[in-house]
C-alpha cells in the first residue's frame, strides 16, 4: 500500500463498488480507497495493479464495497470494458472464479442502471454500459460449464435487479439452444437485463407489498410494461429490446397484459424471456410467497398456468437447467 499525500473525505466525492470488480492482475489507472472507521484510506495506488493478494486480503477484513474518487468514474468505467471480456475467458482462471466474477459485475451494473434510471429515463450511458457487458459476456455465457458455475451463485430475492440479473442468465440460456445470430443474442440479451426497468416508476409500497395486492393496486403494477418502455422513448433501442419490455408479460393463451396478445401474436423471442421471467419470480421468494424449488416452478407453469407458456421453451428451460445441475427432481 503507497502512503497517500491527501485523501480527501467527503463522502460525496466517493462512490463505492464491489471488490469482485478490482480484476486480479491489472491496472485501474485509477486509486481505490478503503473506509475504515469513517475515514478513507488509500489502498491501492493508481498505477499499483491489483494482484490476488489484494483480493485475500479485502476478503480477510471483511469488506464488501470498495471505493474509487467520482472524478474517476470515466477511468473505472473504461478499465471494466476493457478487462471484463478477457478475464471471462481467461482459461487458466478456474471456472467458479470467473462466475463469481460474471455474476458479481452483473449485480453490479443492473443496480446501477436501476438507480441511475430513477426518477427519468434511463440515461444513455447505462444502456451502452449494458450493452457492453451483454456483448463481452455472451462468450462466456455460451459455455456449457457456465451456467453450471453460475447455478452454484444465483441466489433469489425480490430486489429487481437481481432478478433481471437471474432473468438474463436463465433467458440467454435457452436461446443458447436455437440457432441465432449474435446480434439478436445480444439485443435479447440487453431485453432481458431491462424487462422490468418500468418497476422504477411503481411505488414500493406495491412493489414490496407483503400480502397479495388489492384489484387497484394491481392495476397500477400491470402498468410497469408500458412505463418501461417509456423509460427508453428517447433512446433508440433495437426491436427486441422494446418487445421484451412491452410483451414480457403477454401469455400465450391471451390471458396477459398490457395486450392481451396470443400464440404467434407474442414475438418468438418475448416468449423465451417470460418463461425465464416467470419462472425466476416463482424460484424467487416474495414479500408474500415463498420461494418455491426448480421443480415446483416448472410444475405450477406447465400445470396450473397451462396455456400461458409456449411448451417447447418449457422444455427447452427443463433441458438447460438440468443439464446445469438444478435440482429438478426428474
Ligand atoms: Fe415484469
Ligand atoms: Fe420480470
Amino acid at each position: 500500500m503507497t502512503e497517500p499525500t491527501e485523501i480527501p473525505q467527503a463522502e460525496d466525492l466517493y462512490f463505492g463498488v464491489s471488490p469482485l470488480m478490482l480484476f486480479p492482475e491489472t491496472h485501474g489507472n485509477f486509486p481505490v480507497y478503503l473506509r475504515q472507521d469513517g475515514q478513507y484510506v488509500l489502498y491501492a495506488g493508481k498505477s499499483e495493479m491489483f494482484t490476488t493478494q489484494h483480493k485475500a486480503r479485502l476478503n480477510d477484513l471483511g469488506m464488501r464495497e470498495v471505493f474509487v474518487l467520482k472524478g474517476h468514474k470515466k477511468r473505472y468505467e473504461r478499465y471494466v470494458e476493457e478487462n471484463l471480456g478477457a478475464i471471462l475467458g481467461n482459461e487458466e482462471m478456474p471456472m467458479a472464479e470467473r462466475a463469481q466474477i460474471f455474476y458479481g459485475t452483473s449485480l453490479e451494473l443492473v443496480k446501477t442502471a436501476l438507480r441511475e434510471s430513477l426518477p427519468g429515463s434511463l440515461p444513455r450511458e447505462q444502456l451502452r454500459q449494458i450493452e457492453l457487458f451483454v456483448r463481452q459476456t455472451a462468450k462466456f455465457l455460451s459455455r456449457k460449464d457456465a451456467l453450471r458455475s453460475i447455478g452454484s451463485l444465483i441466489s433469489h430475492d425480490y430486489k429487481v435487479y437481481r432478478h433481471s440479473v437471474n432473468t438474463f442468465v436463465f433467458t440467454t440460456a435457452v436461446l443458447q439452444t436455437y440457432n441465432l445470430d449474435e446480434k439478436i443474442m445480444l439485443e435479447c440479451g440487453v431485453g432481458a437485463i431491462l424487462h422490468d426497468i418500468g418497476k422504477q416508476k411503481i411505488p414500493s409500497d406495491i412493489l414490496d407489498k407483503p400480502i397479495g395486492l388489492s384489484k387497484a393496486e394491481q392495476a397500477v403494477y400491470q402498468t410497469h410494461p408500458i412505463r418501461g418502455v417509456a423509460m427508453v422513448a428517447n433512446l433508440a433501442v433495437s426491436g427486441e429490446v422494446y418487445n421484451s419490455i412491452l410483451f414480457h408479460h403477454e401469455r400465450m393463451d391471451g390471458s396477459g397484459y398490457p395486450s392481451g396478445l396470443a400464440g404467434a401474436d407474442i414475438p418468438f423471442l418475448v416468449r423465451i424471456l417470460s418463461v425465464a421471467d416467470r419462472y425466476e419470480s416463482l424460484v424467487s421468494g416474495k414479500p408474500h410467497r415463498e420461494a418455491m424449488t426448480p421443480y415446483q416452478a416448472l410444475r405450477v407453469m406447465s400445470e396450473r398456468e397451462k396455456g400461458g407458456f409456449d411448451p417447447e421453451v418449457i422444455k427447452r428451460l427443463v433441458l438447460v437447467l438440468s443439464g446445469a445441475g438444478f435440482a429438478l427432481g426428474l
